[in-house]
């Protein structure tokens, strides 16, 4: 079968003719229909992502056939009971497990749900490892609640423009940050009501000043701007960052978080409660995630340089 497999350390994967897998006890064999691309698959090409296997197939989302129904594969393997934290077993599906960028899967039925009704299979592959990082982090962690004021950082990203769109549906106002002003006014198009370039030394400034901050915070890229996080939250504000796009947490000043009661959370993807929940939410809204382009999974090169460069506004997803 046709399967996109990462052979070297720091390097392109490349198209391969890949054996079948072998099912083993718990699984069932998946036609993969569509898939998609996180960010995790251009760090794992820059060598860049811890537990890199030679010779594993790529992808962690999918979206395909099994006996005549379609299904999403929630790629959070082994999570574990806890719903406070992940198992030291926990993996993310695509290296070193078998993933999504091939004809077919071996997978456990644990992991797939039936696709939303509303989706088609490319929408629908667009959904599961930024649907259940942005769910987890938006409602397990940050807690939001209806009627608050949201920012989300990077609106461009897979994740934060599905944070965004579930903090809309559940009636909050939100307000975004890009370093591309043509992505702000898509953003505004979809009901942002704010939007700041992180480039611009005044953002948080203006920020204050427009909406009196906000109550939550979804950030994806942390580095030095973190700061200016902290500065935008209003007393009880709750910042839950899933990513470090932009490296190191630069200085912090102790006094506003302490003063403001300022929570500084951290978030990995979810459980499999988180993941059944964001499928119910997004079936319940009718959520459709934003796709940035549709490719055959055969240009698979031109995903990932579109994706290295930042020029995305939404998901890549590979038709099979
Ligand atoms: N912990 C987890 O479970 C988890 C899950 C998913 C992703 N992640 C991590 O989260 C990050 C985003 O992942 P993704 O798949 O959504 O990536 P993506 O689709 O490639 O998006 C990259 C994002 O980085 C933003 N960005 C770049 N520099 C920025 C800065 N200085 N300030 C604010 N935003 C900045 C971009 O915003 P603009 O394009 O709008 O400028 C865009 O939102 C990656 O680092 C990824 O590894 C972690």
């Amino acid at each position: 079968m046709r399967a996109i497999v990462i052979n070297q350390e720091a390097s392109m994967p490349e198209h391969v003719d890949k054996k079948m897998p072998e099912l083993q006890e718990g699984q069932v064999m998946l036609n993969i229909r569509a898939s998609s691309m996180n960010h995790r698959d251009v760090w794992i090409t820059k060598g860049l992502y811890p537990g890199i296997v030679s010779g594993a197939t790529m992808g962690s989302d999918g979206c395909g056939t099994w006996q005549g129904e379609d299904y999403v594969i929630n790629p959070g393997l082994d999570w574990g009971l806890n719903q406070n934290f992940q198992d030291s077993r926990f993996r993310v599906l695509g290296v070193p497990d078998d993933g999504t960028f091939a004809d077919y899967i071996a997978i456990d039925k644990k992991y797939l749900y039936l696709k939303p009704s509303h989706l088609t299979v490319t929408q629908a592959a667009a959904l599961p490892l930024a649907g259940v990082t942005a769910y987890r982090a938006l409602f397990s962690r940050a807690g939001l609640r209806q009627g608050e004021k949201v920012l989300v950082t990077g609106i461009g990203g897979g994740v934060a423009l599905m944070a965004f769109q579930f903090a809309l549906a559940l009636g909050c106002t939100v307000v975004v940050t890009s370093g591309d002003a043509a992505k702000i006014t898509k953003a505004m198009k979809m009901g942002a009501v704010g939007g700041y370039d992180y480039k611009d030394t005044n953002w948080t400034k203006d920020l204050v000043t427009d909406f009196g901050g906000v109550d939550v915070v979804i950030d994806g890229a942390c580095g030095p701007g973190f700061s200016g996080l902290i500065r935008v939250c209003q007393p009880g504000g709750r910042i839950a960052f899933y990513g470090a796009t932009a490296g190191q947490i630069g200085s912090v000043n102790p006094q506003q978080v302490f003063w403001k009661q300022l929570s500084i959370l951290g978030s990995t993807m979810g459980s499999e409660s988180d993941f059944g929940q964001m499928i119910d939410f997004v079936s319940k809204h009718h959520i459709v995630p934003v796709i940035d382009c549709v490719l055959p999974l055969d240009n698979y090169r031109d995903g990932f340089s579109r994706m290295a460069e930042g020029k995305q506004f939404g998901k890549i997803v590979f038709s099979h």
